[in-house]
């Protein structure tokens, strides 16, 4: 690692309203802090904790932490306290600025004053009644999301994974609907190489990666054709070949490497499975909801499916999935077909009510498209001739950053600078996607942070 001095970068300030600014030392990175936010991760590569570097309160929390949870997370070594805005403090005051969102879903920030009355005032009114019940915030958010997309329908969930188990099931269902009289209606599914939909059985099965699902076979019968992203030649001979629902993609591949479809690429999957009779799923649980300056993904390419699948951003933090639907699949459904017992309560739905309000304003999402440009600009401008950066790509405000080697080493640098960063594909992609309200200011010193400890490296 190279020596550095101690160089001054200017923090943004405790309080959101604040001007002023306070200086903190840059610290080069300690060698033996190694670790990932997302599960990219082999556990068997992370070194232990440096103790100097944690403190004591923090340390006793995370002890305690591997004594009682399951160990599905690789954590990152920091214990969050609390927010606002774009910033979250650890247990010890250390400030951050967050450029993960809690993967791409605070899109207002923390603490959002709206967001907060919303919940406050529906949790003091009624939070949870079951789908037993009608109430009024699920109806309200169900109008305003057809309202803004290509749907006429909308189920609602509790995450990202359920949505696309929703989405499955109503595909197969929707496939036995149209064909009546076949004994063998077609189930199976075709996805994409370095996809994520999900980890339980239905959405893993429909996930590439090899680490997630090796574990766990045998999983759902259908759901293992993966094609390369962009071949649309391949998923037109399957079709073909084959006995295909739904095709499933990702109009902007997260998790995968903050990969972007082409116009032919979604327009041809869009022709094959109308010639087919196939559904076409896009699957916006991580790209949808302003992410990508526009209020859907796929509204950039002008290309519209038979479902879509949303979650992480929506409400604002809490839980919840949608998979919104044309007529043509919904048509298919019937009650018992499909269920939650917390989806879509009226909690849930306010807090989301006011965050799809904020997001589908014309001015917000040309603001996320300007930042988004800026960011990339900054990133290539600052990062300019380095040796270790192979290409800087995204939409709006999902950026990555792709390396020659693990971006691990470089997403520990900048926590220990007071920046939040995630990595995505082979865990050799560093992927920025800050509250969709982070201001100018705060991209400048995203950046600069990661300039420099990308060259201490
Ligand atoms: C594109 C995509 N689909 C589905 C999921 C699963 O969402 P959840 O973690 O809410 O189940 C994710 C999560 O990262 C995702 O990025």
């Amino acid at each position: 690692m190279a020596h550095l001095q101690s160089l001054n970068i200017i923090q943004p300030s405790l309080s959101i309203q604040s001007k002023s600014y306070k200086r903190l030392p840059f610290k080069p990175h300690n060698a033996k802090i190694s670790s990932c936010l997302v599960s990219d991760v082999n556990p068997k590569t992370i070194t232990a904790t440096n103790s100097a570097s944690v403190s004591p309160a923090s340390k006793e929390l995370m002890d305690a932490d591997k004594n009682v949870m399951v160990g599905t997370y690789a954590r990152t070594p920091v214990v969050l306290e609390r927010g606002i805005g774009c910033k979250v403090f650890d247990v010890d005051g250390k400030e951050y600025l967050d450029m993960t969102s809690g993967i791409a879903v605070n899109a207002l920030g923390h603490c959002d004053p709206d967001w907060v009355k919303a919940v406050v005032d529906q949790a003091s009114t009624l939070t949870h009644v079951s789908n037993v019940y009608y109430s009024v915030p699920q109806v309200k958010l169900a109008q305003r999301l057809i309202e803004c997309s290509f749907a006429d329908r909308v189920f609602f969930s509790n995450s990202g994974t359920e949505a696309n188990e929703a989405a499955i099931k109503f595909s197969r269902k929707y496939q036995r609907h149209t064909h009546p009289n076949s004994t063998d209606p077609p189930t199976e599914f075709i996805a994409f190489v370095n996809c994520f939909h999900g980890r339980t059985i239905g959405s893993l099965s429909l996930t590439s990666k090899q680490q997630y699902r090796v574990h766990f076979k045998p999983l759902m019968p259908g759901g293992d054709i993966f094609v390369e992203y962009g071949n649309v030649a391949e998923v037109a001979r399957l079709v073909k070949e084959r006995s295909v629902a739904a095709v499933f993609v990702e109009p902007l591949q997260g998790e995968g490497g903050i990969h972007c479809a082409t116009k032919e690429f979604l327009s041809g999957l869009r022709s094959v499975c109308d010639e087919a009779g196939a559904l076409l799923v896009f699957d916006e649980v991580q790209c949808g909801l302003g992410r990508t300056g526009h209020l859907w993904a796929h509204e950039a390419y002008g290309v519209y499916p038979d479902m879509m699948t949303l979650a992480k951003p929506l409400a604002g933090g809490l839980p919840i999935g949608v998979v919104l639907t044309t007529e043509k699949v919904s048509s298919a459904i019937n009650p018992g077909d499909h269920g939650s017992t917390f989806a879509g309560s009226p909690m849930v739905c306010n807090a989301a009510l006011t965050v799809l309000n904020k997001i589908n304003t014309p001015t917000f999402l040309s603001d996320v498209a300007k930042k988004g440009n800026y960011l990339k600009e900054l990133l290539a401008k600052k990062m300019k001739g380095n040796k270790h950066v192979k290409e800087i790509r995204g939409m709006g405000l999902i950026v990555g950053i792709e390396l020659d080697m693990p971006a691990a080493g470089l997403v520990d640098a900048c926590r220990e600078n007071g920046v939040l960063v995630l990595t995505a594909g082979g865990g050799d992609v560093v992927r920025l996607v800050p509250p969709l309200v982070i201001s100018m200011e705060e991209l400048e010193f995203g950046a600069e942070v990661i300039r420099k400890c990308l060259e201490a490296l």
